[in-house]
């Protein structure tokens, strides 16, 4: 899944994985998170999620890295939120309402930038990458954050064949390995979705799991 495979999903407003509303497991463990009002969430490969919106309600500074100027533009302009535009290194930073957008490559972000992330938050951006990127992610991920950083992280495991991804099928196994060492891994919660993602059903995905797994300093 390169940029360009991306960069075209949002020209094509070929995006599934968007949804209006907030996830229910963000709602359910945002509480574990143990953030306090001002403290700044880290949201990789964000879309123009609408759950950014609900963090900043609860009074997190927000950060969302996504590289799709579409998105990041829609994520405003859907929120009723007037943000004000600058250059950042290789990023175009969109921001308002205590949402801060990085335009541009979650891979070219250090760590730098990411001193004061107190907590971060992963709904479908692990499961948007193919096996042999999910390793980089993980580790340029765990790269940008302190050793205890909590990390919420949401997953779809189904029948590997079922389909080609994106969404890839991640299951607790490699959570695991992903982060052994690194992170104490918890999962907290696996549901039944395939009533849900009716894309996914119509794709052929036979069973569907969500995952939510807490991440927290080993
Ligand atoms: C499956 S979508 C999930 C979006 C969002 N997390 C949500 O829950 O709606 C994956 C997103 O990652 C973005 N993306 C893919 N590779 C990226 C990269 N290297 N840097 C930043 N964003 C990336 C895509 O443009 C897409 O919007």
């Amino acid at each position: 899944m390169d940029e360009a495979f991306w960069l075209k999903r949002w020209q094509d407003s070929a995006i599934p994985f968007h949804k209006a509303e907030p996830n229910h497991y963000l709602r359910k463990y945002f509480g574990r998170l143990g953030l306090a009002a001002g403290d700044e969430v880290l949201v990789p490969l964000c879309g123009k999620s609408v759950d950014m919106r609900w963090l900043a309600r609860r009074g997190c500074c927000v950060t969302g890295v996504e590289l799709s100027e579409i998105a990041a533009r829609d994520f405003f302009e859907e929120q009723g939120i007037q943000a004000a535009e600058r250059r950042e290194g290789a990023f175009l930073v969109l921001e308002g309402g205590g949402v801060t957008l990085l335009c541009g490559d979650f891979f070219s972000l250090s760590s730098a930038r990411t001193a004061r992330v107190a907590a971060a938050y992963d709904r479908a951006a692990l499961i948007a990458l193919p096996a042999e990127m999910r390793m980089r992610y993980a580790e340029h991920l765990l790269s940008l954050l302190a050793a205890d950083t909590p990390i919420l992280l949401l997953t779809f495991e189904y029948p590997a064949h079922d389909i080609d991804g994106p969404p890839f099928s991640v299951g607790e196994a490699e959570v695991r390995r992903l982060f052994a060492g690194r992170r104490r891994v918890t999962r907290m919660e696996s549901l039944d979705r395939l009533a849900n993602e009716t894309n996914l059903a119509e794709r052929g995905v036979t069973r569907l799991e969500e995952h939510a797994f807490l991440l927290s300093g080993s």
